[in-house]
């Protein structure tokens, strides 16, 4: 049994002892949980600082107590000890289930922060390997949201102190494609569309004490997205939205997205970006080892570059870091280019520049054709690794079981979607301040009747609020 589940029993059975009249879901109740030690790896990948010449570099895993107790350090004050010498202050237990994990971009950075991630859910199983295997002890599981029982969410939860449900739901029916040429009806009919509704249902018959989620910029143009953020207001959820651009984070990247963030215990929002933070595409990419298009690296067979043809070949030679297809000879150039479509995108056939964040990676982000997404400096596309580190995953993050082969596709798209492991750990740390702010509020509850059966929730809130009827139809 670890050593952080072993503490947080023992939370509990103080609050037991303390009379405190609680009516928790039993700790032990559907899997057994405490033979899992929830134990994550170090996102030391996201090891910032101006100029860090490398990627980040992760020699084992790290236990997830290590990670915790170094974050909590450099953000706490001194926490309380209760009389068993145990500290017990509710930063100390912030649990999260993590819905739609893909491969654990933002269980990363929540962990690195010092949340504890117990689950991870979504339904690729492709996800599995890179979820755990990165995530020792931490359980994938490979179901569909949309029937999720919230008895089985709150089984993953188990006693812990703070509940935080994330939900990153596909962004492909957001995007802007989708709000430029469907209406708003027919992005509605899109069943992925529908995967908000249902993170709704979990959220009002489970009532977290926060949530998060994260989605392109033109997720908040949708209705679904504001019936579900009336939703949470009406169960009554402190809201915060913004669209923050993942560069000033930390992220070696531009990528703006929406952050959501939403607490029953008061005001929560992220936490303001550092300006020392910054990092660009040379501070993560200029020491892999050098690559020739269509190669793999033999040490790290992630280090691979899609092949290009003879005449892609011939253009990224002539392309310029930052520039397009318009530096390149006359007799190189497609005609789609020159015609008035193509000059809306200058940015195909680009090199990205070593001195400035990578743009925004997609899901096909190994292709010289896709984006401004030629290496700086060889006449290649982005590696896989490249890619990855571009998104903020350490070095060594393992996507694929040694023994199944590379496909680029499938891997993109892994990478290319995933939550980037800065936001994650951004979203981290600001969850942690706000329960430590706010920790009367969460200690509170100890003392009042709770009542977390998901199948009475709907019916009466927590910290006695009685929720308003839900805006979320599902
Ligand atoms: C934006 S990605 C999530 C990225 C992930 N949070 C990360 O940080 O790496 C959306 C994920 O939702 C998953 N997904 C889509 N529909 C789903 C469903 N109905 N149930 C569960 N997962 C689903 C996809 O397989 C994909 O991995």
């Amino acid at each position: 049994m670890s050593l952080v589940l072993d503490g947080r029993s023992t939370m509990f059975a103080e609050s037991l002892d303390s009379g405190a009249p609680i009516a928790l879901w039993s700790p032990h109740a559907g899997r057994n949980l405490d033979s899992r030690s929830p134990r994550g790896t170090d996102a030391s990948g996201s090891s910032r600082g101006p100029k860090s010449t490398s990627g980040s570099t992760r020699e084992r895993p790290l236990k997830h107590s290590e990670t915790t107790s170094e974050v909590t350090e450099s953000m706490a004050t001194k926490a309380p000890a209760t009389t068993s010498g145990r500290t017990k202050r509710p930063e100390d237990d912030v649990v999260c289930v993590d819905l739609f994990c893909g491969a654990g971009g933002l269980t990363h950075g929540l962990i690195s922060a010092g949340v504890k991630v117990r689950a991870g859910v979504d339904f690729e199983e492709a996800c599995r390997h890179p979820y755990e295997a990165n995530h020792e002890g931490i359980a994938f599981h490979q179901a569909d949201v949309a029937e999720l029982e919230a008895s089985t969410v709150a089984e993953w939860f188990g006693d812990a102190e703070v509940r935080v449900l994330a939900g990153c739901a596909p962004c492909q029916p957001f995007s802007t494609y989708a709000l430029r040429y469907q209406k708003d009806e027919k992005v509605e009919d899109d069943q992925r569309w529908s995967l908000l509704n249902h993170f709704g249902r979990l959220v009002r018959e489970l009532l977290p004490d926060i949530v998060t989620m994260e989605n392109v910029p033109a997720v908040t143009r949708h209705s679904v997205f504001n019936n579900f953020k009336r939703t949470l207001e009406n169960l009554g959820y402190k809201v915060w939205i913004d669209v923050v651009d993942c560069a000033e984070y930390g992220l070696p990247q531009r990528r703006n997205r929406t952050v959501l963030l939403a607490s029953l215990h008061g005001d929560i929002k992220l936490r303001e970006p550092v300006a020392s933070e910054a990092r660009t595409v040379e501070d993560v990419i200029k020491e892999m080892p050098v690559l020739r298009h269509g190669g793999t690296d033999k040490s790290d067979r992630l280090h691979a570059a899609s092949r290009l043809s003879d005449l892609n070949y011939e253009r990224i030679q002539h392309s310029k870091p930052g520039g397009s297809w318009r530096d390149w000879p006359k007799h190189l150039v497609a005609k789609c280019h020159t015609k008035s479509t193509g000059k809306k995108y200058p940015a195909v056939y680009g090199r990205m520049k070593y001195d400035e964040p990578a743009p925004t990676l997609t899901t096909q982000f190994y292709g010289f054709g896709s984006g401004r997404f030629g290496h700086p400096t060889q006449a290649r596309g982005l590696s896989l690794r490249e890619g990855a580190l571009l998104q903020g995953f350490p070095k060594d993050y393992s996507f694929i079981p040694e023994d199944q082969p590379i496909q680029f596709k499938a891997l993109g798209r892994m990478i290319g979607n995933a939550v980037p492991v800065d936001l994650g750990r951004v979203i981290g740390q600001s969850i942690i301040e706000h329960v430590r702010q706010h920790s009367d509020s969460f200690a509170d509850r100890h003392v009042q009747h709770v009542d977390r059966d998901p199948s009475s929730a709907h019916q009466g809130g927590r910290n006695g609020r009685e929720p308003k009827s839900s805006a979320v139809h599902t």
